[in-house]
């Protein structure tokens, strides 16, 4: 895998392909922290003499879809206040121009173009086009097969990792070496799907799965249990079930429950996790379930936490995911957090630095610990 050092930046143009998925709320960046990630890439690359290109994409939109709430523009200016330097943005790639030396261009969501999430490669050849050397700084993103992660790598002149995904790759290699046990696996965040392959390999090595979030309630439905109006997926309850029979003895789910009518609800119950009323949702774990996560933490030796427990943005749900990242601060395990939302939660309890390690990456970090090659770093190599 090529560095940022082993080129001579001068008068090239950088294409850098980042994961500024970064987590939005009433149209407003509630964590900064993939952002300021990739800065030192970035002022080594225009110190060198480079312009810089930067592909990124954010949240799920259908390709082709021209609502706001999909562009990126509110991140390039973003980003423009962190790095003290204008940011170009470019609404459409058809209109996108090779920046001269020093200057910074953004373009607008990848996922809007068609063929971006296939892996097109005649949409790779676009993206390739505007660039000399494709920087991977994507970590977060390392585990998807989108045109500008994979298929531009390979056809793009040169290749080589920014120094996020550089730290990431060696950081993370060591966390998965050094194993100490017990090994205690923390998931939560909304979907299962999304965490599935990993939850189920790292299952088999950890010796306790803790779960939260809207993966518990999946869970928590495969077992029987009635969830009220709680977030789920019902596609994936013959996975969860299969998922439970082969490790039932490692998962601890959630036994008690934070429940409402919605997330603005003023009213706001505890109840044991089955006696959730019909028109009630889950939103966050109990105050018994989080006390016994805590314990679970202390005991072990390696601590791996993705996804929050509730939705910790709202107060009256931020008691579950904050016993977590404070007993994951305390343990004196070694602990590798991540993911979008695990890092501004760990930031809005002031936990950050007690961690041993934050990743960048959410799936992308659990599939690494699990040994998988991810692809855009294969394209790499
Ligand atoms: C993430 O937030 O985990 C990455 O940006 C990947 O996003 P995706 O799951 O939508 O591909």
């Amino acid at each position: 895998m090529k560095r940022l050092a082993d080129f001579d930046w001068k008068d090239k143009v950088a294409l850098v392909r980042a994961d500024l998925n970064v987590p939005v709320r009433d149209g407003r960046i509630t964590d900064t922290a993939r952002i300021e990630a990739i800065i030192p890439t970035l002022r080594e690359l225009l110190a060198g003499g480079a312009g810089v290109v930067l592909l990124s994409h954010f949240g799920r939109p259908p390709e082709g879809s021209d609502d706001v709430k999909w562009s990126l523009a509110p991140v390039a200016k973003n980003l423009s206040e962190l790095i003290g330097k204008e940011v170009a943005f470019c609404k459409s790639l058809d209109q996108a121009q090779r920046p001269a030396s020093g200057q910074l261009l953004m373009i607008e969501n990848t996922r809007l173009n068609p063929g971006e999430k296939s892996g097109d490669e005649t949409l790779a050849k676009r993206y390739a086009s505007l660039g000399d050397v494709f920087v991977l700084e994507a970590f977060g993103s390392a585990h998807r097969k989108d045109a500008s992660l994979v298929a531009t790598a390979k056809v793009a002149p040169a290749r080589c990792a920014g120094l996020l995904v550089e730290k990431e790759v060696a950081m993370l290699g060591r966390a998965r070496q050094a194993d100490r046990r017990p090994q205690t696996v923390i998931v939560g965040g909304a979907k299962i799907s999304d965490k599935l392959g990993a939850l189920t390999a790292l299952a088999a090595d950890a010796d306790r799965v803790l779960v939260g979030g809207g993966i518990a309630n999946t869970l928590l439905v495969a077992q029987g249990v009635q969830i009220g109006k709680s977030l789920r997926e019902p596609d994936m309850h013959e996975a969860a079930e299969k998922l439970l029979a082969s490790c039932a003895d490692k998962f601890m789910l959630p036994s008690d429950v934070k429940v409402a009518a919605g997330f603005d609800s003023a009213q706001i119950r505890s109840c044991p996790v089955d006696q959730v009323a019909g028109q009630e949702m889950i939103l966050d774990i109990g105050d018994k379930t989080a006390a016994s996560f805590a314990a679970a933490i202390a005991e072990a030796g390696t601590v791996i936490w993705a996804g929050a427990m509730g939705v910790f943005e709202k107060p009256q749900f931020a008691a579950g995911t904050e016993a977590v990242a404070r007993a994951l601060a305390e343990s004196s395990a070694y602990t590798v957090a991540g993911g979008g939302e695990t890092l501004a939660a760990l930031r809005q309890f002031g936990c950050e630095d007690r961690i041993d390690y934050v990743t960048t990456g959410g799936s992308a970090f659990l599939e690494f610990m699990e040994g998988k090659q991810l692809p855009a770093i294969e394209a790499l190599q």
